[in-house]
């Protein structure tokens, strides 16, 4: 199935918002006005701690949960006034891994197939699941597939009807290292074949690592959403370690300057934040050297997504990260899983 037109957003929402009725308690506001727009052919994430509104806002385009207010489209579809185009222009791998657990995973295509209505000579199911490492479990119970394998499945079972667009709901969630990067070739093949992807994470590195464009989602209302290397670059800081051969007394004369922020953290070991767009570095290692110490070990960091995410939303609001020993009141999303901290 093709786009009405090739600008048109592959998912859209417009002033989306749900409130889940309360049963113990009040009402719940899980999505406040969301506006979101994936360009089509790009690889979409929505960033965002848990609770903040992700699953609900992937089970509406998904016909799972119903809207409050607002509207939705897939490929310009609106998934209620055109929902059956709406829903086959998407598949979704939901966070739940719900898997029938006496069907095998060629009987789980094959149904899926039938109920999207795709043709038997039209049908995928050995090459998808070969593509996804399962061609070999294909006629094994569910249930005695593994969680990687069933999260696998889950995907297969998502392209069944070829989507143009396919959503996936914290798809790495608690899976090891090797399915990981699997399931992320695997996403990356499927986007250089033109599939839109839109996937929710609350692993920064895998925003970083997987998506081109971000939207940062807290408490139900989209905080941000630009390219990643935008979002990356919105906070001018850089931070450099650096290690001299003697101890140091005080700060070296010349540690200063607009947004420069020093600070000695062992005798050896000093701290510096800056701007880089205004202070170069070479500035900064002069003035160490300048103050008579020997630089012997030198490492810098970039932003990463987590101070840009601390910084939007904290209260302070002026657009500066916190110190890294500051007390972020929304420093909920997890850091990298594989990188050591730097
Ligand atoms: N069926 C439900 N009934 C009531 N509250 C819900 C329901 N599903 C989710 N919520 C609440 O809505 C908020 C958003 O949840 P969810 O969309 O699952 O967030 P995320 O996927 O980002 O972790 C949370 O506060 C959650 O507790
Ligand atoms: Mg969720």
């Amino acid at each position: 199935m093709t786009a009405p037109n090739p600008d048109t957003p592959a998912v859209e929402t417009t002033a989306l918002r749900k409130i889940y009725p309360g049963i113990d308690g009040p009402p719940k506001e899980a999505l406040k006005s969301v506006d979101l727009s994936v360009k089509p052919g790009s690889v979409f994430g929505l960033l965002g701690p848990n609770g903040a509104g992700k699953s609900t806002l992937i089970n509406i385009l998904a016909g799972l949960v119903v809207k409050t207010s607002g509207s939705a489209r897939i490929l310009g579809w609106d998934i209620e006034k055109n929902m059956r185009q709406a829903r086959t222009a998407i598949g979704i791998v939901p966070q739940e891994l719900n898997l029938d657990a006496f069907f095998s995973p060629r009987e789980v295509m094959e149904l899926q197939a039938g109920f999207y209505g795709v043709p038997k000579r039209e049908r995928r199911t050995m090459e998808i699941l070969t593509a996804l490492g399962l061609d070999d479990k294909a006629d094994v119970y569910a249930r005695s597939l593994s969680g990687g394998m069933r999260r696998r499945l889950l995907v297969a079972k998502a392209l069944v009807h070829s989507p143009p667009v396919v959503i996936l709901d914290e798809p790495t969630a608690g899976v090891d290292v090797e399915l990981r990067q699997s399931l992320w070739d695997y996403m990356k093949e499927l986007n250089d074949a033109g599939t839109t992807i839109l996937l929710t994470t609350h692993y920064l590195e895998e925003a970083e690592e997987m998506c081109d464009e971000i939207a940062i989602i807290n408490h139900g209302e989209i905080i941000a959403q630009d390219t990643t290397s935008a979002l990356l670059a919105r906070l001018d800081r850089k931070e450099a370690h650096i290690t001299v051969d003697r101890d140091i007394n005080s700060l070296p004369e010349g540690l200063s300057g607009p947004g420069v922020d020093a600070e000695i953290r062992s005798p050896r070991e000093l701290l510096i934040r800056f701007p880089p767009s205004q202070v170069h570095m070479g500035t900064l290692l002069d003035a160490v050297k300048k103050a008579g110490l020997e630089i012997s070990d030198l490492s810098t960091r970039d932003t990463d997504l987590e101070e840009i995410f601390v910084a939007l939303t904290s209260s302070s609001g002026d657009g500066l990260p916190p110190t890294r020993s500051g007390d972020p009141q929304a420093g909920t999303l997890e850091k990298s899983r594989t990188r050591p901290d730097p």
